[in-house]
């Protein structure tokens, strides 16, 4: 805790919080809601209306200005997330129930001094809800989202959501700033490692896994915690890819593209949602009702809080919507902004913004409902400390059990890219083994970006896990080789040295854990400084290499593509990372990952997507210049979405359908035989696409419907099926309606999102 908030921890009377419940007595009253707030329309459980029933009676003894407490979220300094403002005052806030929220506050000892702070001082004993941004892991660290994505294995991504949630709910934290559920066509963006990347039906899934995984069964374990879909919305759409940047999308493209996961994670139960920096049609996002009021808790109707991003509030001042702080906050509050996260507006003018009629009283009231609300749903009510168990903490941070699924999750995100001459996997009883590259043997940059509390002292280095891993007849070489962004020729000696004397070469390379995450745009992006050199200088030894890739986005690396005999995407992989990737190399899991986002060719090649539109003049065989392409570079990415090798390979074959036309209220059945040619057991994650042919706007040439990841038997064959149903082929129609429209449609099913077999149906009404 900062030094500030320790001096002003005097002793406090301790006022028992039961007798605060003992002279409650809960009234019913018609629950007071706002504009698009369906309140009507929570489940009508037991549970529920006794919730609602004792925040009717709270927001009756609530005095205006605890209301406006309520709603703020102020910042500590444990991990310090943006530009600090506001400490001085928080401490007394806390203590008089003026504020709702602390980040950034973590560890059962500090977030209990914090919670008995407003326990026992302030008049109305409501607990305060602690956030951290629990992005891939609390203490042990699971792969960067991005990676994780990579795995197309849903239940593991909602382990680790589940673990993460598990470690964080033990050091005092109630709500994770997680999933981050935008979907990302621009890999200059640093924030696409926290996504799932570009498709909104994968993006979709994900999203509710994760949310699963963070809260659980029930909100009220002690081992849950709340989820936070972010950002909403359009925030993938950054214009260039550039952080905090402009966006200019269409309200038919927000709807089909950005809004999906976001509509899914409410359909999991998401209990809270973070707004997004940018504007949409011209309005910041926080001060935009059509996202927050009309969709989120009008068509959607979530019934959770809406926390505003880090001083979002205030730059509606800095984009010139909002002439001052005063006005940002009548604007955030009416566009449905339910808590302030550190701008302090909410805090300063909401008292006066009620008390002149600026800001209707019901609106606070809805805003005040819902956070009290998703405090009841993790019963903090009942037990405002039931995430301060120091001994819970120090049992559960990097338990035995989480470092086993890490390192399971770590293996099923890596994507193998190429492996020439069957390089890979390499043998246990390799003489000499050498591990080279400013990487190899880093432990901080391989935990990624948001690393909440997770410290590279507890990370295994590529070259750990591969000394483990080797037998103990093989020697394991080790040269660092260069820096990651060493811009002046650096001298290679010692790593060619070391290759020389090799069997083969390990080369760890990429970009460091701060090259991506938030405020992490790159224009360039390839690997940094010298280190594609350094290739170019061990591939002149001769020796067999294989490039380990670490990066947070996709990189545009064509050349260094070509030249590198065997390529591993490892992405950052968490503390478990050496471990998972000996595994890989030495055969003992058979990489199976598939990208979720296209690599680009060139960056004058982004936004590029697999589900773009064919526009009139599309590239074929045989085309004439007059077409859509470029004339120096390929349309096709490097690395498409869904692409990914394995130590063996796979043959489809047979793709059928049960029936040409199907009929509105009818299903169609898709099956395909995919058999495993080559010498390895191994995963295939076998992808089903469909194109609209002909619509009432244009549609995209692919889209995935379906997926199924499947191990098969080295030798054997496997027949996979698929059921499509009218409402798969839904879309937002030339009126906005979302729906299928009758016509035909080609079903693509395959290995990635380019190599597939094809057929043809047809729907009808
Ligand atoms: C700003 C980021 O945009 C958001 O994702 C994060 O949760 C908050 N800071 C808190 O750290």
């Amino acid at each position: 805790m900062n030094p500030l908030m320790k001096s002003m921890l005097t002793p406090i009377a301790r006022i028992n919080i039961l007798s605060f419940f003992i002279i409650s007595y809960f009234i019913i009253t018609v629950v007071p809601g706002y504009g698009q707030d369906k309140t009507s329309t929570l489940k009508q459980t037991p549970e529920e209306l006794a919730i609602e029933k004792k925040i009717d009676y709270l927001l009756g003894q609530m005095t205006l200005e605890e209301k406006a407490g309520q709603l703020t979220q102020y910042s500590g300094n444990d991990t310090v997330t943006g530009p600090l403002k506001f400490v001085s005052t928080q401490v007394e806030d806390i203590k008089k129930g003026l504020a709702g929220s602390i980040l950034n506050v973590v560890g059962t000892e500090n977030t209990r001094e914090l919670q008995e702070l407003a326990m026992e001082n302030s008049r109305l004993k409501i607990p305060l809800i602690f956030g951290l941004d629990v992005i891939h892991g609390y203490k042990t660290l699971f792969p960067i989202p991005l990676a994780e994505a990579a795995s197309w294995d849903l239940a593991a991504i909602e382990q680790s959501a589940r673990v993460a949630a598990i470690e964080a709910s033990s050091a005092g934290i109630n709500w994770t700033f997680a999933p981050m559920v935008d979907i990302a066509r621009d890999p200059r963006w640093g924030r696409v490692m926290e996504g799932a990347g570009e498709d909104p039906y994968f993006g979709s899934l994900v999203a509710a896994a994760r949310v699963r995984g963070f809260q659980g069964s029930n909100l009220a374990n002690k081992n849950s915690i709340v989820a936070c879909a972010k950002h909403f919305a359009g925030y993938g759409a950054v214009e260039a890819g550039r952080e905090y940047n402009t966006v200019d999308i269409s309200r038919r493209v927000m709807n089909e593209i950005y809004l999906r996961p976001f509509k899914a994670t409410v359909e999991a139960g998401v209990g809270t949602f973070m707004n997004a920096f940018n504007e949409f049609e011209g309005i910041p996002a926080t001060a935009n009702s059509y996202l927050l009021r009309d969709k989120l808790k009008g068509e959607w109707n979530f019934n959770g809080f809406v926390v505003a991003d880090w001083n979002s509030i205030g730059e509606l001042v800095i984009n010139g919507l909002a002439n001052d702080e005063k006005d940002a906050a009548q604007m955030a509050i009416k566009a449905g902004n339910d808590m302030d996260m550190v701008t302090g507006a909410y805090r300063k003018y909401l008292v006066e913004l009620v008390k002149t009629g600026k800001v209707d009283i019901k609106l606070v009231d809805d805003a005040v409902r819902r956070v009290l609300r998703i405090k009841y749903r993790l019963g903090l009510f009942d037990n405002p400390y039931k995430n301060c168990d120091a001994a819970l903490e120090n049992q559960m941070l990097l338990h035995p059990a989480h470092i086993v699924a890490a390192r399971e999750m770590a293996r099923k995100s890596i994507v193998l890219l190429k492996n020439q001459e069957h390089i890979l996997p390499l043998s246990l009883n390799i003489k000499k083994i050498a591990v080279i590259g400013p990487l190899a043997d880093s432990r901080d940059d391989i935990l990624g970006f948001w690393s909440a509390q997770g410290e590279g002292k507890d990370a295994v280095t590529v070259l750990e896990g591969i000394r483990d891993a080797v037998s103990p007849s093989t020697e394991v070489l080790y040269a660092k080789g260069c820096n990651i962004d060493d811009q002046l020729s650096p001298v290679y000696d010692e790593a060619i040295a070391v290759a020389l004397q090799a069997d083969v070469v390990v080369l760890a390379i990429g970009e460091n854990r701060e090259m991506s995450g938030e405020a992490s745009s790159r224009a360039f992006i390839s690997i940094p400084g010298r280190q594609e050199e350094l290739l170019d200088n061990l591939l002149k030894t001769g020796k067999p290499i294989v490039v380990l890739l670490m990066n947070g986005r996709p990189l545009a690396i064509p050349g260094l593509v070509s030249k590198a005999p065997a390529l591993l995407e490892t992405w950052f992989l968490g503390s478990q990372a050496g471990n998972a990737i000996a595994d890989v190399l030495f055969g003992k899991y058979n990489p199976a990952g598939k990208l979720t986002m296209s690599f680009p060719f060139a960056v004058g090649q982004v936004p590029v997507y697999y589900n773009h539109k064919n526009t009139g003049r599309p590239e074929m065989p045989n085309s004439d210049r007059w077409i859509s392409h470029y004339l120096d570079i390929p349309n096709e990415p490097l690395f498409p979405f869904g692409f990914g090798l394995s130590y063996t390979t796979f043959e489809y074959s047979n793709l059928k359908l049960n029936k040409a036309t199907m009929k509105m209220d009818d299903s169609i059945s898709v099956s395909i035989t995919v058999r495993n040619t080559g010498k390895y057991d191994g995963e295939e994650v076998v992808q089903l696409y469909v194109r609209d042919l002909v619509g009432s706007v244009t549609r995209p040439v692919k889209e995935l419907k379906g997926f199924k990841k499947v191990m098969i038997k080295a030798g054997e064959s496997l027949d996979i099926s698929f059921t499509l149903k009218a409402p798969d082929m839904a879309f937002f129609t030339k009126d906005m309606t979302y729906k299928a429209e009758p016509g035909d449609f080609k079903v693509f099913v395959g290995t990635n999102s380019v190599d597939c077999k094809e057929a043809v149906f047809s729907l009808t009404e």
